[in-house]
């Protein structure tokens, strides 16, 4: 079998919320399927389409262009409640997606509402150590998944199975919040119904999403894979335990949309101009004062899921190098570069110092993360308000100066420039039709 030539992956690079939803808006317009692979509806991602705008957190971001298929692959976990709930919003905006056009993978597992329960619960355990999960129930799902004992979206197809097995589930982990994390009952009961409600719902679209991409793929026909979060939040290559419970990476588009990795080709790896990360954790380049409230002003750093502000900081060029070797990205798509306008001067961290020390690599432990002193260098800044730039040209010299030196310290070239939300404020420096 030879490798096709028709697939495209795009992946966060850092803490998520690199623009994902954008860059693959922009690039459905040539795919005949978008999947997404893994995540849930943790996930947050933002198309600003003709001024409008629309937030998914379970459907694929190829769903405002109506020739495009929209997948959802068995790494996915599904809050079948949201999802509806999701499908209810786009239609209410006139965006029917009939089964046709959105398939669900029959695999996928679910997220059920004691999930939610105990992922809150183990949060507030957690006290001033919490992860800052989105509070969606992602964690518990999955070690469901993997601990053989989750319910996925072929079971939700069948009632009778499904209300047996649920209520199974419901007085089991009932008994652990209460005995083990200390929460008072749920009464789980009377969302059965609601459950299978939302089963009936989706049963339609529920399908081998496997079988449909290979046969997509080995067909010549172009498949586009969405990834969810970032590689900083990568369950193994993350900085543990602040990470999600999935793989982020490159790697799970194979495994979590059920294709073989052969069939995958070009990596598009998603970075910010600065960084940004929501929940706690280290973030070695985190700005704590007036600058880091800029960036998040002026960036409009605000999670799509939660709210909540994103801390904001410098690009860490260690953090995207060590992303970009996992995940073996061809270009960088580099994103809101219109936020940097009007600084003087804007660092970007090269290297990190451990104790006095410049370190190879990235460190493992968050005790290692917590004495990183990251090592700044200096670029120029621009005055010029860059967000009508549609060419290289248009840039500044700093600007386009800025990119070069990126794509110096990361080692992979810049296919894609990103000078605001919308559609249009793209400037392509690469083919990707
Ligand atoms: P995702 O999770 O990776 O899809 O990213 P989010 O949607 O959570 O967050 C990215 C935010 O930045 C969204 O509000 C986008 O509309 C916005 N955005 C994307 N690209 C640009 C850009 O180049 N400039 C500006 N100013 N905003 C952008
Ligand atoms: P997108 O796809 C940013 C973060 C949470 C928390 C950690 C674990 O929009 O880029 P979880 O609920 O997954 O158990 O939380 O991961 N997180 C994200 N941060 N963007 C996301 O998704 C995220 N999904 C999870 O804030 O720190
Ligand atoms: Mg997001």
């Amino acid at each position: 079998m030879a490798p096709a030539a028709n697939s495209q992956v795009v992946i966060g690079l850092q803490w998520g919320d690199e623009g994902k939803g954008k860059i693959v808006d922009l690039l459905s317009a040539n795919a005949d399927v978008v999947v997404r692979f893994q995540g849930g509806n943790n996930a947050g991602h933002t198309l600003v389409v003709g001024g409008e705008q629309t937030v998914l957190h379970l459907v694929p971001s190829g769903a405002l262009h109506p020739g495009t298929v929209c997948a959802i692959g068995n790494g996915v976990v599904i809050d079948p409640v949201v999802l509806v709930g999701e499908l209810d919003e786009l239609a209410a905006q006139g965006l029917v997606l009939g089964a046709e056009r959105l398939l669900i993978s029959r695999e996928a597992h679910l997220i059920l509402p004691y999930h939610k329960a105990i992922d809150l619960a183990r949060e507030r355990l957690r006290g001033k150590g919490k992860i800052g999960t989105t509070g969606r129930g992602i964690g518990p799902a999955h070690e469901d998944k993997v601990g053989r004992t989750g319910l996925r979206m072929i079971d939700l197809c069948d009632e009778n199975g499904f209300r047996q097995r649920l209520h199974q589930s419901f007085t089991e982990k009932n008994r652990y919040l209460r005995a083990v994390l200390g929460e008072g009952s749920d009464d789980f009961e009377p969302l059965i119904e609601e459950l299978l409600a939302c089963g009936r719902r989706l049963a339609p679209h529920v399908c081998d999403v496997s079988t449909y991409l290979h046969d997509t793929l080995t067909a010549g026909r172009r498949v586009l894979f969405e990834g969810a979060q970032g590689v900083m939040l990568d369950v193994d290559f993350g900085i543990y335990p602040f990470v999600t419970s999935s793989n982020t990476g490159t790697g799970a588009a194979a495994t979590g949309a059920g294709v073989a990795p052969k069939l995958l080709n070009t990596v598009i790896g998603i970075s910010k101009a600065y960084t940004t990360r929501v929940g706690s954790g280290p973030f070695p380049t985190e700005l704590h004062d007036e600058m880091g409230d800029r960036l998040r002003t002026d960036g409009a750093e605000f999670g799509a899921t939660t709210g909540r502000p994103r801390r904001c900081g410098w690009f860490d060029a260690q953090v995207v190098r060590k992303s970009v070797r996992l995940c073996g990205v061809d270009f960088l798509a580099l994103t809101k570069l219109d936020v940097l306008s009007g600084l003087e001067r804007i660092p970007v961290c090269v290297g990190y110092r451990i104790d006095g020390r410049e370190v190879e690599g990235m460190p493992v432990t968050v005790g290692e993360f917590d004495r990183v002193e990251p090592i700044l260098e200096e670029c120029e800044g621009w005055s010029e308000d860059i967000t009508g730039a549609r060419r290289l040209e248009d840039l500044p010299p700093q600007a386009r100066a800025y990119i070069t030196r990126i794509e110096e310290l990361v080692g992979v070239p810049v296919g894609i420039v990103s000078v605001g939300p919308g559609r249009d404020q793209t400037i392509f420096l690469h083919d990707f039709s």
